[in-house]
């Protein structure tokens, strides 16, 4: 727990909403976290992440923030707040939380105050407020889309139109403005002052727009858009970091970065700006050994550079879960395959995502869990249309089902909904499917062949074994369809995604794998670590 813990932690993502329900009224909360922070120790990780946890209309699942330094209800109080990390710190649990700095919610205060305000106040220049185009004003200012569908832009009743990159209920920020950046900084140090480990950036790189709000299709192929990825942006996280740098606790920062260059991403890792982005190249990437072996090799290479660690993700709450994604035609991660529904075997997905959680709590620098990633949970995709509550469903006229499917509420214990989620008979947020007995918490405790056995196994050994805890790792010559590295003096794991059954290299003991072994060989899908000395 000291020493740059952030360069090696195993962190565990928690979405409040569908973590667990200590009230009653079938949506996750600070009263179920807290119970449930033993579950936690026993898994082994070294931090959480909490998705928002402010006062928040919820338009958006609380990424529609209408007060930075409060609790939302739903949630708990600032009280509850202060006794979780109290609670987690005791254990020896680091806490990071969400920090929405690209927009707020269409309810907060200074928004409220912009709308009640004439065209070209001071209280409108803390948001992107601009007439429209033709004749009376009626187009938006630009082309810019939002990115759960339609104009970026949405009008108000004197004329006016502001920018939102996501949802109406959420305008976006202007980053230029020094009241915005001075109320991000109390914002900062309000946390740090209650002892939180770190911040989570949504959406890092969208802070900074270009002034002149070009339109995006008048652009040369390759610039970047012009509401991402601004050189500005570099200025605000090195502010951050002073402050971050100022804190005892050694607090950090993990940016939301969807970049796709390798250079301008590592930009964000400079040592004066955040410590660690997420890998999105790793998440993306198909059940390929080809692919997974390059997507490794430019991630230690992007990082090196910068001297910050390198992070390894399977899903998230935005992106289909693995077990589902791993057992379909196209294992890929990408935006359009998360649309709809699409056929999965999903015996075939949990052996692939068993060997692929010995692959990234092997690989060098920190590793994010998304909760229910260590129970194995399915991906739900027949939920009904009447409980989708994801933006993306209205906003694309429902031709994409957004990301509830990742969402749904965790089964604990038990036999039928709400599997200990809720108390019995409440009804949860979003429906859980009936048949996930087997996958509870509960149920999988004492299993040997459990997907949770396996994580407490694989993050109990992560923490023994020093040679996964520094360094880099040294490919071993394989198949191609193997990936097979050595990490310090004496570990190696060693990945079948061919069909093949293939041999281990001399070791001399297996510590884990995660299936069993075929006359001595390494069958397809299935992992194992190895000591070899
Ligand atoms: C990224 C978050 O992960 C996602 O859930 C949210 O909808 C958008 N940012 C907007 O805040």
């Amino acid at each position: 727990m000291s020493g740059q813990w952030w360069r090696h932690a195993a962190i565990y993502q928690i979405y409040p909403r569908s973590f667990a329900d200590g009230t009653g009224d079938g949506i996750g909360d600070l009263a179920g976290l807290r119970n449930r922070l033993g579950y936690l120790k026993d898994l082994g990780i070294d931090a959480l992440w909490l998705s928002p946890w402010y006062t928040s209309p919820m338009a958006d699942a609380g990424y529609d923030v209408a007060d930075y330094r409060d609790i939302d209800p739903l949630f708990g109080t600032l009280a509850d707040a202060e006794a979780f990390l109290a609670e987690a710190h005791a254990l020896g649990i680091r806490v990071i939380v969400d920090i929405v700095p690209n927009h707020c919610s269409d309810q907060h205060p200074w928004f409220q105050a912009a709308l009640a305000a004439r065209p070209g106040s001071p209280e409108r220049e803390l948001f992107w407020f601009r007439p429209g185009r033709g004749e009376h004003g009626e187009l938006p200012p630009n082309d810019w889309q939002s990115n759960f569908g339609g104009p970026a832009w949405t009008r108000v009743p004197d004329g006016e139109w502001y920018l939102h990159l996501f949802a109406p209920e959420q305008p976006d920020w202007n980053w230029n403005h020094p009241e915005v950046r001075a109320d991000f900084t109390r914002t900062l140090r309000f946390w740090l002052d209650r002892g939180v480990d770190g911040f989570r950036i949504d959406v890092a790189e969208a802070l900074v727009k270009d002034p002149a709000l070009p339109d995006f299709a008048d652009l040369p192929i390759g610039v970047p858009a012009p509401w991402l990825d601004q050189d500005g942006v570099h200025e605000i996280y090195r502010e951050w970091r002073a402050i971050a740098d100022s804190s005892p606790q050694e607090a950090i920062f993990v940016g939301e970065l969807w970049l796709t260059d390798p250079e301008r991403f590592a930009r964000y890792l400079r040592p004066d700006e955040l410590h660690t982005g997420f890998n999105f190249p790793f998440l993306s990437a198909a059940w390929d050994a080809g692919e997974l072996r390059t997507v490794v090799d430019q991630t230690l290479a992007t990082h090196a550079p910068v001297g910050a660690p390198a992070t390894w993700v399977l899903s998230n709450h935005d992106v289909t879960r693995v077990v589902t994604r791993y057992g379909r035609a196209d294992t890929r991660h990408t935006w359009d395959l998360t649309r709809e529904a699409h056929a999965a075997d999903l015996a075939l997905g949990t052996k692939r995502a068993r060997a692929a959680a010995l692959l990234s709590l092997s690989l060098p620098g920190t590793v994010y869990v998304y909760q229910g990633e260590e129970l194995g949970l399915p991906e739900v995709q027949d939920l009904p249309e009447e409980v989708l509550a994801d933006p993306r469903w209205e906003r694309s006229g429902h031709t994409d089902r957004g990301r509830d499917g990742c969402r749904v509420p965790l089964p604990w214990s038990g036999d039928a909904p709400p599997f200990g989620f809720s108390p019995a008979g409440v009804r949860t947020w979003l429906p859980q499917p009936a048949d996930w007995k087997a996958l509870t918490a509960e149920a999988q405790s004492g299993d040997p062949g459990s997907m949770l056995t396996l994580y407490r196994t694989a993050l109990r050994l992560r923490h023994q074994t020093a040679d996964l805890l520094a360094g880099g790792l040294r490919w071993l010559p394989s198949d191609p369809e193997v990936l097979a590295y050595a990490r310090g003096d004496s570990f190696v794991c060693v990945v079948n995604l061919g069909v093949e059954p293939v041999e281990l290299p001399e070791y001399a003991e297996i510590l884990l794998a995660s299936g069993d072994l075929v006359a001595g060989k390494l069958p397809a899908d299935t992992a194992v670590w190895l000591r070899t000395a």
